[in-house]
């Protein structure tokens, strides 16, 4: 019996495949395909056109539809991650391709982010620590005073998204004693009981009411460029602005704007719309050379917030277990399709 072919493309992994094999055994062929040229190089057609399953571990690889239509006998396609707005998910429904992707491996670890980002604008911390490293006479009394540093115990911090990973947050920002607020127009009437959050309607009820707003709804043709300029003029006068969702999110000119005027008191990024970072857009250019009337606003990680050694393995070995379900009990795990695939007569 020939083996199922498993694409796997540009793996985290750097040796060895040995969290996916321990999933699946030896009843697999495997084609592994790293980019060679650069970080974004188009996927190969005979890579897609081999496999029966497609795992797509970089959102950088676009999976649009042309990949789809080399994919001659895939059956599945995985994504290796929560995001999957670089897939076109309506070329893989009318080719019959159920998607799914990794949402559960690092749930934990990004609100964890989300909550650090605030914490370190809000304490101070990074901007203290570089002020002391360059100045010592920085350790003084005096030099304390920071606009984004005040005391958190009833501030407002307001979700966007209150998914897996904005509950989450939501949850640490009440022990920390936020007021915790959200917008989630696709929660079923009632969540706001179940979960003890106030709910907005909209979302300018909730940027006018948040001092901490922080973004995590999944990045789609709705949600690209939402927090744009109406959404900084809808702020509260120098609210701190949290983003570990994705960059296209947030208008990076709006976010300069609102922080030069001071419509956003601070900003803490994890993701921007261009990764890397395009160093010549003159917010990032203010920051990189320490202009003094950003110290203390602005912390930018690099589309780190998923990061664990720890969610590291998980995500592999759970995007393993998605491939391996399917091919032994024919069940589709974490599918993000299945609606608009039993509206073109798939049955699983
Ligand atoms: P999820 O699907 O569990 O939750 C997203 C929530 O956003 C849902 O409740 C949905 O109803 C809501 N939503 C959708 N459209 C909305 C809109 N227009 N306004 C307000 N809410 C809206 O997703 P999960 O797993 O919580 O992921 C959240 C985000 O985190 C995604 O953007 C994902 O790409 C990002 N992410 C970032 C990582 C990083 O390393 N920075 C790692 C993993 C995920």
């Amino acid at each position: 019996m020939t083996k199922p072919v498993i694409a796997i493309l540009d793996p985290v992994f750097q040796h060895e495949p040995d969290i996916e094999t321990g999933v699946w055994g030896t009843g697999v062929e495997l084609v592994i395909w790293r980019p060679t040229l650069q970080r974004d190089e188009p996927i190969p057609t005979s890579v897609l056109a081999s496999a029966d399953v497609v795992m797509n571990c970089r959102s950088r690889h676009k999976i649009d539809a042309g990949a789809i239509a080399a994919m001659a006998r895939a059956k599945l396609v995985v994504q290796v991650g929560v995001g999957f707005n670089h897939i076109d998910i309506e070329a893989c429904s009318r080719a019959g391709i159920p998607v799914c992707n990794t949402p559960d491996y690092g749930t934990r670890e990004v609100a964890d982010h989300a909550i650090a980002l605030v914490l370190n604008l809000m304490r101070g911390i990074s901007t203290y620590d570089s002020r002391i490293k360059q100045h010592i006479a920085a350790w003084s009394t005096s030099d304390l005073a920071l606009p984004p540093v005040r005391r958190i115990k009833g501030q407002v911090f307001g979700v966007i998204g209150l998914g897996r990973i904005g509950l989450a947050a939501a949850n640490r920002a009440k022990a920390f004693e936020f007021d915790v607020a959200f917008y989630d127009p696709y929660l079923p009437a009632g969540t706001e009981f179940a979960v003890g959050f106030r709910r907005c309607k909209t979302l300018q009820e909730l940027l006018g009411q948040s001092d901490v707003v922080s973004i995590h709804c999944p990045m789609s043709e709705e949600t690209t460029g939402l927090f744009n300029d109406a959404a900084v003029a809808a702020l509260k006068t120098g609210a701190v602005v949290v983003n570990t969702a994705r960059g296209g999110i947030t208008d990076l000119d709006a976010i300069d704007r609102g922080l030069r005027s001071g419509q956003i008191g601070a900003a803490g990024l994890d993701v921007l719309p261009i990764e890397p970072p395009d160093v010549h857009h003159p917010l990032l250019k203010a920051w990189r050379e320490r202009e003094a009337w950003l110290e203390g606003r602005l912390v930018i990680t690099p589309h780190a917030a998923f990061y664990t050694p720890e969610s590291l393995a998980d995500m592999r070995s759970l995007a393993a277990l998605s491939v391996h379900q399917f091919l032994t009990e024919g069940t589709l795990r974490a599918p993000v399709n299945l609606d608009r695939l039993r509206a073109n007569g798939f049955r699983n």
